[in-house]
């Protein structure tokens, strides 16, 4: 086959069926992209564009009218499907060390009202990808990764090509999905770079990576020859339960033909959790694949059914991961990057090193506070050390997140190293930077004018959790931005009437033509029906996450509710402003810059002008069948038969919203001994009070 043959051998007939296969491959790629997981598919991508090159180099007679090397800046996607997972897919918090297990099993017991030890399940955490396989009837249906949680890709035919994974089972549930971790074992890696390497293809950093960008490969023979493996350790929807405990679970997915970790283990308390943690930490050099901490697990399902979820992760389950690597290297810059909100964030960069694998060249630095060795009450830390310009610093990986520093070793200075001063006007605009009291963050005047917070908020906007509209990411904004072509969100949907046809045609410019301009356009419309959520995470306002914001949404319900509050609310002394604060999980702080937003005139115009462009879908109530559906309940004295946080949980899970106060909003107030003064006030309001019997029995399954 063409595409096994090395360029200097080619023939022309193989050379031309080969630029037909590499371009189909490259323009199939959709705008999808942004999406993924992008950095991947980029050096994939590339290795293919470069055999693309290699070949026009040497027949550029053969160089076809549609060559992927004529599409600038061209986004290479990934041109699977999208699978909305029937139950989301869910990510783990974290413990770093002993004692964080123990607040973990405490933390549960209180949950659970329960003073007796709990067994848990210990398992290795594969750092791999997540991959969730539906079977219906006993035959794969298809896989899908785990994308943003709620919807993934469609990789069906690529994980049919793991040996580990069955397709078909027998005995299984008429609807089973297989939940676990993609991955590839240390000698396949090392034996596909080798491959790569003699080849010219492209080398990976590390197994994970090679596993991600095999199983995210268009071609499905790509995939069938990089050996991926495969371990099942969970569950998404099922027709029957496997068992009654996390262990039978596991042992049923086993009889079903799946892998499962041999080092997964009962363990009747924390104390063995953490020796089986130290158990599995001294093997993990020799395991053979990358492991990266140990995943406990409540082994009681019906436990775990009452402990429930929090908004992105279970409260079953923790990661306690090993510790971080660590390298030195030198500090040889301190740049200044502006956020969306305006913060100045020092990074440090790096001569580069390599820490577990990656290569790292640049570190968060936080703050102002941080670089002169201190934290934010005050306090030392390094031991009081300060970081300047040409120290030697130990950097840290933990899990994901952006490389951070350690240490600094003062006894390699040798006086040429230069203390840094912390700029007090915004490098990107000039506005004075300033720090209020209280603060240890520098942040811009500036506002909109500043293009790197408007950039950064554009950016926002389109991302994933906010409007992620399809083939519209990071990179479309930058250079729409730099064409002063957008400004601010509600630019994004008057780019089709502005500048899809006449003279200043999208479809002319660099990277994109007629079909590709469409298609952002229609992403863009699509994404103008969009839910109240997401909507106000878009908003890209101080201190509101996407899980503030869908509390918000599933509190006001609507946009219309919401913009009238927070236009009405006035901080600190109307009822609006009582009532955003009764809403459990909203506290003052977020609640100021909630109003603060909505009051400040030109961010204010700037959101209307949004709205505008806008159909704002209502937020559904989670569950529209419950008798305490969109029902405001308030919770006072003792319970007895769950604890105060399972209550809440459960009471949130039936669509209620949770407030902390008693006020002519609430309708049910649940009082247990002692509830005082806020039974009073309800019942002075003629607010239906129950007591916790009479909740139970209102909320039983009838
Ligand atoms: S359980 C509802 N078990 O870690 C919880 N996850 O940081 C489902 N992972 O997204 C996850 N090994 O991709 C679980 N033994 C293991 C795991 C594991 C690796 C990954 C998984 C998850 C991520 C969370």
């Amino acid at each position: 086959m063409s595409a096994d043959v090395a360029v200097e051998l080619m023939t022309e007939d193989q050379a031309r069926t080969e630029l037909a296969r590499l371009s189909k491959i490259m323009l199939a790629a959709n705008t999808d992209y942004y999406t993924a997981e992008p950095k991947l598919i980029d050096a994939d991508y590339d290795a293919l564009k470069a055999r693309n090159t290699e070949i026009e180099t040497r027949f550029p007679a053969l160089k076809r009218s549609d060559s992927p090397s004529d599409v600038v800046g061209a986004v290479p996607a990934a041109g699977f499907g999208k699978i909305t997972h029937a139950m989301r897919m869910l990510s783990l918090s974290n413990a770093f060390d002993d004692s964080d297990v123990e607040d973990f099993d405490i933390s549960i017991r209180k949950f659970l009202g329960t003073h007796t030890a709990l067994r848990y399940t210990a398992e290795p955490k594969i750092d791999g990808l997540s991959l969730s396989i539906r079977y219906e009837n006993g035959a794969l249906v298809y896989a899908a990764t785990r994308g943003d949680g709620e919807t993934g890709e469609n990789v069906t035919e690529n994980a049919r090509t793991i040996s580990d994974i069955p397709h078909l089972i027998p005995n299984a549930p008429d609807i089973l999905e297989v939940r676990g971790e993609v991955y590839m074992s240390h000698a396949d890696f090392a034996a596909l770079n080798a491959r790569h390497s003699e080849r010219g293809g492209k080398i990976f950093s590390n197994p994970r990576n090679a596993a991600a960008g095999s199983l995210r490969q268009l071609d499905a023979d790509i995939t069938r020859a990089r050996p991926l493996k495969f371990f099942a350790y969970a569950w998404g929807e099922l027709s029957q339960p496997l068992a009654d405990t996390q262990m039978g679970a596991i042992n049923a997915l086993k009889s079903f033909g799946f892998s499962i970790n041999p080092l997964t283990k009962l363990c009747a308390n924390p104390q063995e959790l953490v020796e089986h943690y130290h158990h599995i930490e001294k093997q993990r050099a020799t395991l053979g694949y990358d492991i990266d901490g140990v995943v406990y697990k409540v082994d009681d399902l019906a436990m775990q059914a009452r402990l429930g979820f929090r908004s992105t992760t279970p409260r079953w389950a923790i990661a306690h991961k090993f510790p971080a690597e660590l390298a030195w290297t030198r500090l040889e810059a301190i740049d200044i990057q502006v956020g969306r909100t305006g913060a100045l964030s020092p990074v440090a960069r790096l001569t580069p090193v390599t820490v577990g694998g990656v290569v790292v060249s640049n570190a968060t630095l936080h703050n102002q506070d941080y670089i002169e060795g201190r934290d934010s009450k005050g306090e030392e830390i390094r031991g009081g050390k300060d970081i300047r310009i040409g120290d030697w610093v130990q950097v840290y990986r933990a899990g994901d997140v952006i490389p951070k520093i350690a240490d600094v070793d003062i006894d390699k200075r040798n006086g040429n190293e230069t203390v840094f001063s912390f700029p007090t006007t915004c490098p990107e605009c000039g506005s004075d930077a300033i720090r209020e009291e209280g603060d240890a963050v520098h942040r811009c005047s500036g506002g909109m004018i500043c293009p790197a917070q408007a950039i950064e908020k554009l950016k926002h906007f389109v991302s994933r959790g906010a409007f992620d509209i399809d083939g519209f990411g990071a990179k479309q904004v930058e250079q729409f931005y730099n064409d002063g072509w957008i400004k601010e969100p509600a630019d994004i949907f008057k780019l089709e009437e502005l500048y899809g046809s006449g003279l200043q045609q999208l479809k002319n410019r660099d990277g994109w033509g007629p079909k590709s301009a469409q298609k952002v356009f229609d992403a863009i419309n699509v994404s103008r029906n969009v839910d109240l959520a997401r909507m106000i995470f878009g908003l890209g306002i101080r201190h509101v996450g996407d899980s503030s914001a869908a509390l918000l949404a599933l509190n006001y319900g609507s946009w219309d509710k919401f913009e009238a509050a927070m236009t009405e609310a006035a901080i600190g002394e109307s009822a609006i402003w009582d009532d955003l604060l009764s809403i459990d999980g909203v506290g003052a702080v977020m609640a100021k810059s909630l109003v603060t937003a909505f009051h400040q005139e030109s961010e204010r115009a700037s959101i209307d002008r949004l709205a505008e462009q806008l159909t704002i879908i209502d937020a559904k109530q989670p569950a529209n069948d419950s008798p305490v559906t969109g029902k405001v309940v308030v919770f006072s004295g003792t319970l007895e038969k769950m604890s105060r946080a399972e209550a809440k949980a459960k009471a949130e899970s039936l669509g209620a919203k949770v407030s902390g106060s008693v006020s002519a909003k609430t309708d049910i107030l649940i009082a247990g001994p002692g509830a005082g003064s806020k039974a009073k006030k309800a019942a002075d309001l003629g607010i239906l009070t129950l007591d916790e019997d009479g909740w139970l029995d209102l909320i039983a399954p009838k």
